[in-house]
């Protein structure tokens, strides 16, 4: 039974962190927000009726004041490249388990590299990347892949039917940016690379109702740090809808905007995921709408699954290997529909 359990969520106030706030609600936990500006924070525990902590990442002890009495820690304050350490560290001294919404490549690579030793060690559970863009990907290959043990690629084709990005994702794409000097980056040959290639633009074949959609290549998202990181398949590409493309990268494309009474916005997405062995192929497909709120069921579902012991692994993991991939995408219907080839 987890209802009762208070769950401590740092960036409660963000975009992502209100969904995360609300599905933790919907699930009978009792969320305790936190974050670093004490107004918001003090307008959002009006709105809610909950406890509001304020706490700062230059701050150990306030982190400390945030987990206390908690059963584990959602990170939705991003760049992680700024609060993931932090928190991370917070959570060990705590002795809780932590989930983040990272979508940051690098700063998701820096958590298993810098946190994978001691939190084997101490037997504690460090769940980066648990969202839309790194999580569900990670959750559809390991789907995909079903009885196979290792594969020469997979791809993961984002299908997004628009891309209103918050403050938060301009940020983290921001720190990205400056971290990676310009260049691309790739995961090819078992590791990650850095390039100055032009991005490719080529036809996705997305599966009915979509049917075949320009995409570009090589638009690397956090996938390619949580499939390799379990699974053996030295080659793992990831591709975005052209048009969603665009509106990232176009300065004045607007914050998304609620549309149904759960404040999602009109936002689609189908994600394709395939893996291929030689000439074989195995695929698992997933939909659903607003690639913000979906996030929530999967970091909660996360959380659920780390609290109730249904979890395959410990320190530092993702999605796929800690959870049983296909039971996990089966319990988020209806948030998101899975579809399986063959
Ligand atoms: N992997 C995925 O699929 C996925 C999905 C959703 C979100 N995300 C990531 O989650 C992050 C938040 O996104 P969002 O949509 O919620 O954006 P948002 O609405 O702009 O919220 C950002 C949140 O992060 C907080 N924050 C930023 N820097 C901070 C720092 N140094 N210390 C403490 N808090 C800080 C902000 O607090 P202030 O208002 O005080 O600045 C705010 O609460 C982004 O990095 C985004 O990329 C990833």
């Amino acid at each position: 039974m987890t209802s009762g359990i208070r769950v401590a969520v740092y960036g409660a106030y963000g975009h992502t962190g209100r969904f995360v706030v609300a599905e933790l609600q919907e699930r009978g936990f009792v969320p305790v927000l936190s974050g670093r500006d004490a107004d918001k924070l003090k307008a959002l525990a009006a709105e809610t009726g909950l406890e509001a902590r304020p706490a700062s990442v230059g701050d150990p002890a306030s982190l400390d004041g945030m987990s206390a009495g908690t059963a584990a820690v959602i990170n939705c304050a991003g760049p992680f490249a700024a609060t993931a350490a932090p928190l991370i560290e917070t959570a060990l001294r705590v002795g809780i388990p932590y989930v983040d919404v990272a979508a940051e490549i690098e700063a998701v690579a820096d958590t298993f590299a810098q946190f994978a030793d001691r939190a084997r060690e101490s037997d504690a559970l460090i769940v980066p990347a648990m969202a839309f863009f790194g999580g569900l990907g990670d959750l559809l290959i390991t789907t995909a892949m079903g009885d196979w043990t290792a594969a020469d690629e997979a791809h993961i084709a984002y299908g997004l039917s628009s891309w209103h990005p918050t403050a938060g994702t301009r940020a983290a794409g921001a720190v990205s940016r400056e971290r990676r000097d310009g260049r691309g980056v790739r995961y090819r040959n078992g590791r990650l690379e850095y390039h100055q290639d032009d991005l490719p633009t080529l036809e996705w074949p997305f599966p009915a109702p979509m049917g075949p959609r320009a995409v570009i290549g090589e638009f690397t998202m956090a996938d390619v740090v949580t499939v390799p990181s379990h699974l053996s398949i030295p080659d793992v590409r990831t591709y975005m809808a052209a048009d969603a493309a665009r509106d990232i990268a176009a300065p004045d494309t607007p914050a998304p905007v609620a549309a149904d009474r759960f404040g999602r916005s009109g936002q689609t997405f189908l994600v394709d995921a395939v893996v291929r062995s030689g000439t074989r192929e195995r695929r698992a497909v997933a939909g659903g709408r607003d690639i913000y709120a979906v996030t929530a069921p999967l970091a909660v579902e996360a959380l659920d699954r780390i609290l109730t012991g249904r979890t395959k692994a410990t320190g530092v993991a993702s999605a796929g290997e800690i959870f049983d991939a296909p039971d996990f995408l089966r319990a988020l219907s209806p948030h998101i529909t899975l579809e399986q080839r063959p």
